[in-house]
């Protein structure tokens, strides 16, 4: 049996098109996802929508459709940004599903069993764009702390009994020190918690587009109870997976995963997930992201410009994971000429040229000397690290292991020199060339989960498909046919 890893994103509100900041997420979910694989995990990876809540209900008013009608429309434009992200999700859930919603119809039951649910009335601030509730004291300047506005809200309501659940929280954060990441924002968490918590409303009368309340329909069901079930629901009798090993979601919406998601798990008698990673937030060439300020990025337009690795390869490079962070076009260009086009690109180009021009097409046989070895060895080292980045969702720092080993590559034949050998020493401009499309190989099966595309091209080139790290150090066959190269990543010219 393999060790399971189960891995989700957020489910993204269908009230709009997917901008990049849910990109970047499910990417780096996938990233995750496909390493995981590749070191012989049996990963779930789970995305989808989040249907329900009064802000749909009003987006799909404002579209002249149902909301069923809507949500299936919007709902596919997300999976469409999946197939052209190149994302390897497992399942797509959708809120709107049976499945789904007999689920959270469960849930409440079982929380209701346990005597957590009681119906009363709430009086307060509810924001519908972060679809929360918000106490007076947290309220800057008449708005809630995101910036949204709030509207009074007083109806009938279930709440569940979140402040029993205090403790309980903050003796599990203590015992899972590793439960929030990354550091700053557990300390976050754990002070709201301290400050105490309000029993939370569940449920809402004046709107009807939810999940009705089990016996008592008028009521509907709190989108956020609602959307969290989704990492449960989505599982049906799968459930070897949960634990879950590792939620990623954006740093605005840690409270609902990092307090309500635990305290309802432990209250139904779940485990609660093992890891929840905030990530930052995209600013484009300096300023917040919002539709209102028409600077929106497209993910679908840059895939266009730019072809999706390149895409994928930016938006995991740029910022180390977990800090907010700036698009800005002239970084774009710069990052991926530096680094995929002039390191990665430049390496395998010469290499395999040289080779296919010098060595009949073929992996030459070699007798390799300690700093041949040495190379390679470091290559195959690198596995090691890499491991470590991903456990701890470093995945800038993940890539920079990989880009450094490229670059001790180049060093390594700007210093051996090949093309000078050619004359003086043949054997030794073999060995040089095996070794250095041993590191390619190497370097290849690294960038599959990142640029998985590109990663294949350069592995077709030895003839390999796709291949797991177990496999790194099966070093290429003397005499082994080497494809025709042809450039795998071309030069992003500056405006
Ligand atoms: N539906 C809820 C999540 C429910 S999960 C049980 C939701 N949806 S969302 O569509 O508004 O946002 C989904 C994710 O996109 C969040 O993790 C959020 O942080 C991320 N991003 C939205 N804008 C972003 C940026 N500008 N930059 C980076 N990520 C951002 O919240």
């Amino acid at each position: 049996m393999h060790k399971t890893f189960y891995v989700t994103t957020p489910i993204y509100y269908v009230n709009d098109k997917p901008h990049i900041g849910h990109a970047y997420t499910t990417l780096a979910a996938d990233v995750i996802a496909r390493f995981k694989r590749l070191d012989g995990y049996d990963v779930k990876f789970i995305t989808g929508t989040d249907e329900h809540g009064q802000k749909v209900e009003k987006s799909a008013r404002q579209a002249g459709l149902s909301p069923q009608e809507f949500t299936d429309k919007v709902s596919v434009f997300f999976q469409t940004l999946n197939t052209l992200m190149n994302f390897s999700a497992d399942d797509f859930i959708r809120t709107t599903e049976t499945r789904h919603k007999e689920f959270v119809q469960r849930m409440w039951n079982k929380l209701e069993k346990n005597g957590d649910i009681y119906l009363g009335s709430y009086k307060g601030w509810y924001s519908i764009r972060d679809e929360a509730f918000y106490p007076e004291k947290e309220l800057v300047d008449g708005k809630a702390p995101t910036g949204n506005p709030v509207e009074w809200v007083e109806e009938e309501s279930y709440f569940f009994r979140l402040s029993k659940w205090q403790e309980s929280l903050l003796k599990f954060y203590d015992d899972n020190p590793d439960f929030i990441a990354p550091l700053a924002r557990k300390n976050e968490v754990i002070q709201f918690v301290k400050s105490g918590l309000y029993d939370l409303s569940i449920s809402r009368t004046s709107f009807k587009w939810g999940i009705a309340v089990p016996n008592n329909p008028q009521h509907i069901i709190y989108v956020w109870l609602d959307a969290l079930c989704n990492y449960l629901s989505v599982l049906g009798e799968e459930t070897q997976y949960w634990p879950c090993d590792l939620h990623i979601v954006g740093k605005d919406i840690l409270r609902f995963h990092a307090v309500y998601w635990p305290a309802f798990l432990m209250s139904a008698g779940y485990p609660c997930p093992k890891k929840l990673f905030a990530h930052g937030w995209w600013t484009n060439e300096g300023q917040k992201i919002s539709k209102s300020l028409g600077n929106v990025i497209d993910p679908i337009h840059l895939i266009e410009k730019y072809g999706v690795d390149y895409v994928r390869f930016y938006l995991m490079r740029e910022i180390p994971f977990g800090n907010d962070g700036n698009y800005a076009h002239d970084a774009f260009i710069a990052r991926i000429n530096a680094e995929l086009v002039n390191n990665i690109g430049n390496l395998v180009q010469r290499t395999v040229s040289f080779a296919y021009k010098n060595c009949n097409g073929v992996v030459p046989t070699a007798v390799l000397n300690s700093e041949d070895k040495k190379l390679i060895d470091i290559a195959y080292e690198t596995i090691k690290s890499l491991r470590q980045h991903i456990e701890a969702q470093a995945i800038q720092e993940f890539i920079a292991e990989i880009v450094k080993l490229a670059q001790e590559a180049n060093i390594y034949i700007d210093h051996q020199a090949p093309w000078n050998l050619k004359k003086t020493d043949e054997q030794r401009m073999n060995a040089v060339i095996y070794t250095l499309l041993e590191v390619i190989k190497v370097l290849a099966i690294y960038l599959q989960p990142l640029i998985p595309d590109s990663a294949l091209k350069i592995l077709e080139l030895f003839g390999i498909k796709k291949i797991g790290f177990e496999k790194i150090t099966n070093s290429l066959e003397f005499g082994s046919t080497l494809q025709k190269p042809e450039i795998i990543f071309s030069r992003l010219e500056v405006k």
